[in-house]
């Protein structure tokens, strides 16, 4: 691997830690949290550097539904991030304290919360697109080794299955109604330990990767 495509694969993987990190709001608290997506931001402003010649590319070539679904989504996670940024940065009680306030709060708070549960899934979904990418590497690791048809069937399975019970846990948090503003505050069961938000939280993300990766699959052999 050269060394733009392993800074490129570093940056992916923590971008994906600490999505998950920034999720677990009510458990981390609001100072880490600032940090922490601080830190993403300065990681999205990166992958965005890196993966210019995505955007150099964008008025060459013909729109298949694939490529129109992968620019719509990369469109919408742009927007959210930008919001993401505005919001936090107006709520900030800590990392911005310094700013002179400007007002909005309530605004911010809103448009923080749709923001961050669409930034969630469609970063997620954004993984899924790019996800043949790893299970090519993942399918050469496996072939050279016994069984490794077996071992493929089995990868796939326990990933519908966590896909699965990804599915029941969106639906069990009732994340529709943060993304269309239905609720105003976030219920956190803080019954719940650290590691159990965190795994529910990954299956959530393995969920709509899966969807994405197989949609994107599906758009393939279709062409
Ligand atoms: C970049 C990605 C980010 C994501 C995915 C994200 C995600 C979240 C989530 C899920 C919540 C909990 C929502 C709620 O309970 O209402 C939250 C709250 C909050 N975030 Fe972020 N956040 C991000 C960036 C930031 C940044 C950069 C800051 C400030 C430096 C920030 C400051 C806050 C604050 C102050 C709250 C508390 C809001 C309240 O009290 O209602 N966030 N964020």
């Amino acid at each position: 691997m050269k060394a733009k495509a392993k800074i490129k694969t570093a940056i992916d993987i923590s971008m994906i830690l600490l999505l998950l990190l920034l999720m677990l709001f009510p458990i981390t608290g609001q100072e880490f949290h600032e940090w922490v997506g601080v830190g993403m931001l300065a990681l999205f402003v990166a992958h965005n550097i890196l993966n210019l010649k995505w955007y150099k590319g964008l008025p060459r070539g013909k729109y298949t539904a694939a490529r129109a679904a992968q620019t719509a989504v990369n469109g919408a996670l742009l927007v959210c991030l930008l919001c993401l940024a505005w919001s936090g940065i107006t709520m900030s009680g800590y990392v911005f304290d310094f700013l002179p306030s400007g007002g909005g709060m309530g605004l911010a708070r809103r448009v923080h919360m749709a923001a961050s549960y669409w930034g969630f899934l469609l970063m997620s979904l954004h993984l899924g697109f790019h996800w043949s990418m790893a299970a090519v590497a993942i399918g050469k690791g496996v072939r050279d080794r016994k069984h490794s048809k077996g071992v493929l069937y089995a990868l796939r399975i326990l990933a519908l299955a966590i896909a699965a019970w990804g599915a029941v846990c969106f639906v069990r948090a009732d994340l529709v109604s943060y993304l269309f503003l239905k609720n105003h505050f976030v219920f956190f069961d803080f019954e719940k330990t650290a590691l159990q938000a965190l795994a529910e939280y990954a299956a959530m993300m393995e969920l709509w990767a899966f969807l994405g990766y197989y949609f994107m699959k599906w758009r393939r052999t279709v062409r």
